[in-house]
């Protein structure tokens, strides 16, 4: 009777709004969230108020975002594939939760979203609902409604009475597209064809290193508990430092990826990826960890990052063993503290500096190609040496 639907304001949400109504005789709640897509929020209203929409929900979740899904994350160094900076993977879960919110406050019944049946984003929404209310109903248009071409969503759109500017608001862009703080993302259209390069106009955050400036960009990067908190000394909130290192990431030529990746439903998607902020945080990130934190837990890590990277990936945020290894993770992070200093030139991150006043592991005492005055006795390496031959000398005199 009553349906939650994340509701973009764009043409494809608008007809499913109306298909709602007339498929299922439901009134249709929507929820409209800026989670930093770059995109003005009240036309969203202003639409849902023209079909008739009475509870209209509209959400700044900037914050919640970059603090309590994409920080977390980054303690993680995830990484899906060896590439992925999972920029729409780590969005989804935050939109399942409130709409289950939303859900509950409205006392509505079920949720309805715009993502089709061949995506990942169908599961991360779907499992990350399940898992916060057990008994929610979910409606998925697209994998129920015949409206698969374009031309039937705009006859859809104008039979309706949907207002046409709808369809025509902003250029239609040529690509599935997906913004938030973390990422914009591109697929379809000429990118189906993985040989194909894809036209410079595509990319919308970032410059091509080759236009960026020949003066590099230094950034000093504060970290606390494995988080940046402070970005050339200036204390500055999640939301913020993603917004600014975004900006000038992007000025820079940082973090555009071309990618053929795995879906979790099995098919091989072709995807293009903008991620300035998110390339700079991780780069900064190991760094401030190679110096603070300990060799096994910096490794231990590295062994569980791919099946934290493949959970998130796959929808699996509100799991139990997310969770688990999420405690882990950050309980490894009390010591990552200090200041990573980086350049940002021509597409690169480079890292010029670190140190941390209170956690460093670093000895330079013992590192020292000098005379280190008996901190490190070069005598005991012979025996660490040789007992760690031993099971090789005794294979070798086997003739193995
Ligand atoms: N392939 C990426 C992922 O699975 C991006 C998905 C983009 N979603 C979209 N609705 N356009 O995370
Ligand atoms: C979609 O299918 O709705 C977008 C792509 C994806 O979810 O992987």
């Amino acid at each position: 009777k009553k349906v939650v639907l994340a509701y973009s304001g764009g043409l494809d949400t608008s007809v499913i709004l109306k298909w709602l109504e007339e498929t299922y005789g439901c009134e249709v709640v929507t929820f409209t969230a800026d989670i930093g897509q770059g995109e003005e929020l009240e036309p969203a209203r202003a639409k849902a108020e023209a079909m008739g929409v009475k509870e209209i929900y509209i959400d700044d979740l900037r914050e919640e975002y970059a603090r309590d899904f994409v920080f977390p994350m980054f303690r993680a160094n995830a990484v899906y594939e060896g590439e992925y900076l999972l920029g729409t993977s780590i969005a989804r879960p935050l939109i399942a939760k409130r709409l289950v919110e939303i859900v509950n406050e409205t006392g509505a019944d079920a949720i309805a979203h715009g993502a089709t049946g061949k995506g990942n984003d169908q599961v991360r929404f779907e499992l990350g609902a399940y898992a916060l209310k057990p008994d929610v109903k979910v409606i998925a248009p697209w994998r129920e409604w015949d409206l698969l071409s374009r031309e039937k969503l705009m006859a859809y759109a104008e039979t309706h009475g949907i207002p046409v500017d709808f369809a025509k608001a902003g250029k239609k862009s040529p690509y599935s597209m997906d913004a938030n703080l973390l990422h914009i993302s591109y697929e379809g259209g000429i990118l189906e064809d993985p040989w194909a390069e894809p036209e410079e106009e595509m990319w919308r955050w970032s410059v091509s290193p080759e236009k960026a400036p020949d003066e590099p960009t230094y950034l000093e990067l504060t970290f606390e508990k494995g988080d940046i908190v402070a970005i050339d000394g200036r204390p500055t909130s999640p939301a913020r430092v993603m917004e600014y290192l975004n900006q000038v990431g992007g000025a820079n030529g940082i973090g555009r990826d071309d990618i053929v990746e795995n879906r979790y439903v099995g098919m091989k998607s072709r995807g293009c990826y903008e991620t300035p902020a998110g390339t700079i945080m991780l780069k900064a990130h190991r760094a401030m960890e190679s110096l603070t934190l300990d060799r096994e837990v910096a490794h231990l890590k590295d062994e569980l990052m791919p099946r934290y990277a493949s959970l998130i990936y796959n929808g699996y945020w509100w799991s139990p063993e997310r969770r688990m290894l999420q405690e882990m993770i950050d309980a490894s992070q009390a010591t990552v503290n200090g200041v990573v200093r980086v350049k940002l030139y021509k597409g690169n991150v480079i890292v010029a500096g670190r140190r941390s006043e209170t956690d460093s592991l670093f000895d330079e005492s013992i590192a020292t190609f000098e005379d280190d005055a008996g901190a490190y006795d070069q005598k005991d390496a012979a025996g660490f040496i040789k007992l760690n031959a031993l099971r090789l000398r005794i294979a070798a005199r086997k003739g193995r």
